[in-house]
């Protein structure tokens, strides 16, 4: 069923692409735009611009520039008509579909059917914890009572109740008719069904929503309590997690960030703590940069997240234990790559975030933030606590492993700022802890150098694709940008001279229809002659390309080459099909006369062109 012809350009008028953009990517103000951290690339400087006046956005490492529904195309990976579907959605703007056309709404994707189910189940979850029932108040306990939680943080985070009938959730969803592929791909139920029904995956738990980075639920942690059911035989596990689906993917969302994104700064950290109910409690006792991975596990996706934010740094907060400090020499790496300063606060063995500041309050937890050592001093210390006479061999070694993790930092800034304090921890000169690292990577070389190889000849091939245009490109371009071109091209034009396999031929063929037919078109309604998401790229990159100062000669002198070249391509491609003709043993006498008088009036016009100069 068609959109109503002039709904694309509603949708884009109504939304502020700030509002769009900024859940997304850290903006700061620069004149009448903002500028961030370009989501499409790893940056350290910010390049990426967002004019919310003129409803595009430009990035200026990566090249990717375009509308709101191009934003959102490539943010959430998703077709055209899917991008239209989450910003009508998102912003509550209703589609519009063509008048006549049957009324039936079209499919969803199915990624936006599981963000809307876990919505509508992340609700369910939470009633079940408020209304009145033997199991609810044995939830409600937990968290008030034992956990010593707030009703106003169980309402901030949704926190719910999975009743332990595990037909529960299934009988709730068929009076919303969610198609049984959809139950299927969500996570909320085991792989078999029983009795021909779908079985939760969570009973008897206390419900912990997850919501990705602009807020959307997209799993839940279920927490263990006094009446879960085990496991048979076996004891059910402290927590049930979501598995990985569509829209659930572990290694690349963190918990809490979207609400730890809209408190971040660039004077402040992100506090990282292992477990969900900890981020919780930091939340609710006022440290609200806080986040936590799933577990322990912590990669470079989520580092580049963190990364993105533009954050002064990261403070990482984990258990004394020797699966905390595990943890602790496996984020090093990482966050050095991702180009994140990185502090480590160490707890007390047994105890956690959530301990602290119930036992000591916010003063307790802040005390041990400020005593937060470097990455590098944390390797050296905990490295060497249960070593007694440290020798320079196991100094060697702990050198050696912040070597190997210096050698994935691109930036000679941070690799000379982590050199210079690895030279403070071990009281060595700089010069010498340079002499070692030089050592280090020479005996490292073959990978690296096979790596930068591989590196600087993909970066050639990109920048080339990058100039290549076309004439129907440099043509398109100058329309777009000249007033003066569209309505005396589109007269003289001959439409047949342009390569329609082009998505920016296609596009110039259209508009230039539509302006010899109506008069000249603005570039609003230019939109709604684009059929495809090639035509719609072309059309955007010339429209948004960076015009510094219109110089009215070589606009003009561009656009007659271009016409003099078009005209020429196709006259040549003509001669070619006539010789072709020609050469067919099977015409007919008159038939050949036909194609040789043809073939010498085209000769006869390619020498002498028509005039297809537009201001001789
Ligand atoms: P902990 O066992 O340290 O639990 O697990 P916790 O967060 O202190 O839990 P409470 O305070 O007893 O409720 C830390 C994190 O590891 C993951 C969870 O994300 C948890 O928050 N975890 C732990 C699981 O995924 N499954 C488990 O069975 C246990
Ligand atoms: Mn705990």
């Amino acid at each position: 069923m068609p959109l109503a012809h002039d709904f694309v350009n509603e949708l884009k008028d109504k939304i502020d692409l700030y509002d769009l953009v900024s859940p997304y990517v850290q903006l700061k103000k620069s004149g009448s735009s903002w500028v961030g951290l370009s989501p499409f690339s790893q940056e350290k400087t910010p390049s990426f611009y967002v004019h919310p006046d003129k409803g595009f956005f430009k990035c200026f490492s990566s090249g990717e520039k375009g509308d709101a529904i191009t934003f959102v195309q490539k943010m959430e990976n998703l077709s055209f008509i899917e991008a239209i579907e989450f910003l009508s959605d998102r912003f509550n703007i209703p589609m519009r579909f063509e008048e006549g056309s049957s009324s039936t709404p079209r499919a969803k994707s199915i990624n936006s059917e599981l963000y809307a189910l876990h919505e509508t189940v992340a609700d369910w979850f939470s009633n079940n914890l408020r209304i009145e029932g033997e199991e609810s108040r044995v939830a409600l306990d937990y968290w008030t009572k034992e956990r010593r939680f707030s009703m106003e943080t169980a309402q901030e985070f949704k926190i719910g109740y999975a009743p332990v009938d595990r037909f529960a959730l299934a009988k709730f969803l068929r009076k919303k008719n969610v198609p049984p592929e959809i139950l299927e791909k969500s996570g909320l139920f085991n792989k078999n069904l029983q009795q021909g029904e779908f079985v939760s995956r969570f009973c008897g738990r206390l419900i912990i929503p997850i919501r990705e980075k602009i807020g959307r639920v997209c799993g839940f942690t279920a927490r263990k309590l006094s009446l879960t059911p085990e496991w048979g035989d076996k004891k059910a596990p402290k927590y049930v997690n979501s598995p990985e689906t569509n829209i659930f993917k572990k290694g690349e969302l963190l918990f809490n960030h979207d609400l730890a994104n809209k408190e971040i700064d660039e004077k402040s950290d992100f506090l990282l703590v292992e477990g969900q109910l900890d981020a919780i409690r930091c939340w609710a006792e006022g440290f609200k940069t806080v986040v936590a991975p799933q577990g322990t596990a912590f990669g470079d996706i989520q580092a580049n997240l963190l990364r993105k934010s533009n954050p002064r740094g990261v403070t990482c907060l984990l258990d004394g234990d020797s699966a905390g400090q595990k943890a602790a020499f496996e984020y090093i790496p990482i966050l050095f790559k991702a180009g994140l300063g990185s502090r480590f606060s160490t707890l007390p063995e047994g105890s956690d975030p959530d301990q602290i500041l119930l036992d000591q309050g916010t003063s307790g937890l802040q005390e041990l933030l400020d005593q937060g050592i470097s990455s590098i001093e944390y390797a050296f210390r905990y490295k060497l606590q249960d070593i007694e006479n440290p020798t320079p061999s196991d100094r060697k070694k702990i050198s050696e492993f912040i070597f190997k993790s210096l050698s994935g930092v691109d930036s000679f800034v941070e690799r000379e700022d982590h050199l210079q304090e690895l030279s403070k921890v071990l009281s060595v000169s700089i010069e010498n802890v340079k002499r070692d690292f030089k050592q280090f990577s020479q005996n490292q070389r073959p990978f690296t150098a096979g790596r930068d190889r591989a590196r600087s000849t993909q970066e050639a091939s990109s920048s080339r694709s990058v100039q290549l245009t076309t004439a129907e490109d440099d043509l398109l371009f100058v329309l777009l940008h000249d007033d003066r071109v569209a309505s005396p091209l589109a007269h003289i034009f001959d439409p047949s001279w342009l390569d329609l396999e082009i998505p920016s031929g296609r596009v110039l063929a259209k508009i230039l229809a539509e302006t010899k037919a109506d008069g000249p078109v603005t570039p609003n309604r230019m939109e709604e002659f684009i059929d495809d998401d090639d035509e719609r790229t072309a059309f955007q990159n010339h429209l948004y390309q960076d015009v510094k100062e219109i110089d009215e000669e070589s606009f003009l002198q561009l656009a007659n080459e271009c016409l003099h070249a078009l005209f020429i391509r196709s006259s040549k491609q003509k001669e070619r099909s006539l010789l072709k003709h020609l050469s067919n043993p099977d015409n007919a006498p008159e038939n050949t006369q036909n194609l040789r008088q043809e073939l010498i009036q085209l000769r006869k016009s390619i020498s002498a062109p028509p005039p297809t100069d537009l201001f001789p």
